[in-house]
């Protein structure tokens, strides 16, 4: 029953090895998380009667315990919901910088501070996590705040058991979680990484989580949550204040929609990247992707060059709406995609360097995903995140949550980059009370009005291409669902201008008849392999109803069930 069979089969015809795998299947309703036991959690709220709402905020929730790296209550993330009712809902639950931080405090001799933003709480946006999911559950769910919160207080106060999925990622930060008692004497056994098998106890996060799931909200923005947190950043040089958390909205607004070969995709507005997924398959849209094959030179080609177009729009013109007037309805307005289009070359590489100059525009007018389906007809698609795993690796007194550094997303100097080596502009700049531009792009697709997929993933700025590629698999080179989240991925982000494969993605003779166009191709990427995702997808047959499920094989602990 467990996840996808996995095997690998070589295609003698390309020398390409691809995972062959079957999607769990199911008639009336779908989870896909990260973490089986978090799976099981929505699983069951929805044969209770729940819908798949409720189902997500209990999901959101239980991830913050048994995937401690990425779920949360201490980071942020994006929503979008599709209701039976045929409404699209899109909720923005971002972290944002606090009122009293200035970009200067986290630079130092003209150089962007990493330890500061990465390790420290200067990097800590106020928390979005638990106003988002809370807004969604009051707005549009139909159980009490306490049910849907009661697996993951059983789960962090009687523990778990970890699997080797699980230890994979525990064990990854053993010398930093040494540096912080409260965090040890949690995330270590007895000094020691944890092994596969022990019981993972979260007693003080299975108090955090009872105080929410009692007084709501106001226990993590105002009570006695908020007092250790905001105690615990200021004694170490943060500068969030309680009127910060007090002050903190989720916002409920629109998802972005475009269309691709008949499909209606909606993803996220900023600050996710809905927007450049959108203007990615809008280019695509006119190239017969199907006809040139899946990892052919030619297919790679037309891809990377939309990736390449669409990131430097994404990095040059995109911020926090409540902040800059994003263009996005230019960006993916038909004269402008032809512009872009009229600037691709058959079999040759174009050049980020030179596109930087020329901006076509002007020219013309540590995170987690989960998809869930319901027996209702509704789906929801959350990606939210504390950006680094585990955040800035502490955790405020004795709250037992993770914070995050989700400051780093923002554009700290213009021209310099980031972890995730993003190079981006001004409409990024750091300021008080902004969100950080997110990659993160929670998808819903349908057609003819009919659900046909949710989809999206973990990875920093690899998560648009990843899931556009999954997209791709489906659509242009009719894969199955599993097939489509094991296939080997590539990415390119307009700077670095170079093309980054997974090992064994393209074939050496494809590999030759890229850089003969010019392009620099790079096996792995440039910030580290665990960036190259976990999506978590779910289809629906248009023809019997029936839904397909994939936890993506890179994180062996998730699982796609339903019934
Ligand atoms: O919002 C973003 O774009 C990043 N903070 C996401 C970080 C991420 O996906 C890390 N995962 N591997």
């Amino acid at each position: 029953m467990r996840k996808c069979l996995l095997s690998i089969m070589v295609l003698l015809c390309c020398h390409i090895a691809i995972a062959q795998s079957a999607p769990e299947t199911s008639k009336n309703a779908m989870v896909v998380t990260a973490q089986h036991l978090a799976t099981n959690v929505g699983l069951q709220i929805l044969k209770q009667g729940g819908n798949a709402i409720d189902a997500a905020v209990a999901v959101g929730y239980a991830l913050a315990v048994v995937h401690p790296c990425c779920g949360n209550i201490g980071g942020g993330g994006l929503m979008l919901i599709h209701r039976a009712n045929g409404k699209n809902i899109f909720i923005n639950f971002r972290e944002k910088a606090p009122a009293k931080l200035q970009r200067d405090m986290l630079i130092h001799n003209n150089k962007v501070d990493n330890k500061k933003i990465l390790f420290g709480y200067l990097g800590s946006g106020v928390p979005g996590t638990v106003k988002g999911l809370n807004l969604a559950l009051k707005k549009y769910g139909t159980m009490p705040l306490k049910i849907v919160m009661q697996p993951a207080i059983r789960l962090a106060q009687h523990g778990y058991k970890l699997t080797a999925g699980d230890v994979k990622f525990l064990g990854k930060f053993t010398d930093v979680f040494r540096q912080h008692m409260n965090v040890a004497k949690i995330f270590l056994k007895s000094g020691k990484p944890y092994k596969v098998g022990q019981i993972l106890l979260q007693s003080e996060l299975a108090h955090t989580l009872s105080l929410i799931a009692q007084h709501g909200s106001r226990a993590f923005y105002r009570g006695n949550i908020a007092k250790q947190m905001i105690k615990a950043i200021q004694a170490h040089g943060g500068v969030m204040t309680m009127k910060d958390l007090a002050d903190y909205r989720a916002k409920i607004t629109k998802p972005v929609v475009c269309h691709y070969r008949g499909y209606k995709v909606m993803s996220s507005p900023p600050p996710g990247s809905g927007t450049t997924l959108c203007e990615m398959l809008s280019i695509l849209n006119a190239y017969p992707l199907s006809k040139m094959g899946f990892h052919s030179a030619e297919s790679i080609h037309y891809n990377i060059e939309a990736m390449r177009y669409a990131f430097a729009d994404r990095n040059h013109y995109l911020g926090d709406p409540a902040f800059v007037d994003n263009p996005a309805k230019k960006l993916l307005s038909p004269q402008y995609i032809k512009i872009i289009r009229q600037q691709i070359k058959a079999n040759k590489a174009g050049n980020s360097r030179a596109l930087l100059k020329k901006h076509l525009l002007q020219e013309s007018p540590n995170t987690t995903h989960y998809s869930i389906v319901d027996q209702y007809g509704n789906a929801v698609a959350v990606t939210y995140t504390l950006n680094s795993f585990f955040g800035n690796k502490r955790i405020p007194g004795n709250t037992g949550f993770f914070m995050n550094d989700e400051l780093d997303d923002f554009t700290i100097i213009p021209g310099k980059s980031n972890q995730f080596h993003l190079i981006q502009g001004k409409a990024n700049l750091l300021a008080p009370g902004k969100q950080p531009l997110s990659s993160m792009s929670p998808t819903i697709i349908m057609k003819n009005n009919k659900l046909f997929m949710v989809v999206g993933t973990p990875g920093g700025s690899t998560i648009i291409t990843q899931i556009l590629e999954v997209i791709e698999n489906v659509i242009d080179f009719h894969m199955n669902i599993a097939e489509a989240v094991a296939a080997p991925r590539y990415h390119m982000q307009w700077l670095p201008d170079k093309v980054y494969i997974e090992p064994h993605a393209f074939s050496k003779e494809v590999i030759k008849q890229l850089e003969k166009m010019g392009y620099k191709i790079h096996v792995g990427l440039a910030s580290g392999e665990k960036r190259w995702g976990a999506v978590m997808a779910i289809k629906r047959n248009l023809k019997t109803g029936e839904y397909s499920g994939a936890a993506d094989p890179r994180r062996p602990a998730g699982a796609a069930r339903g019934y």
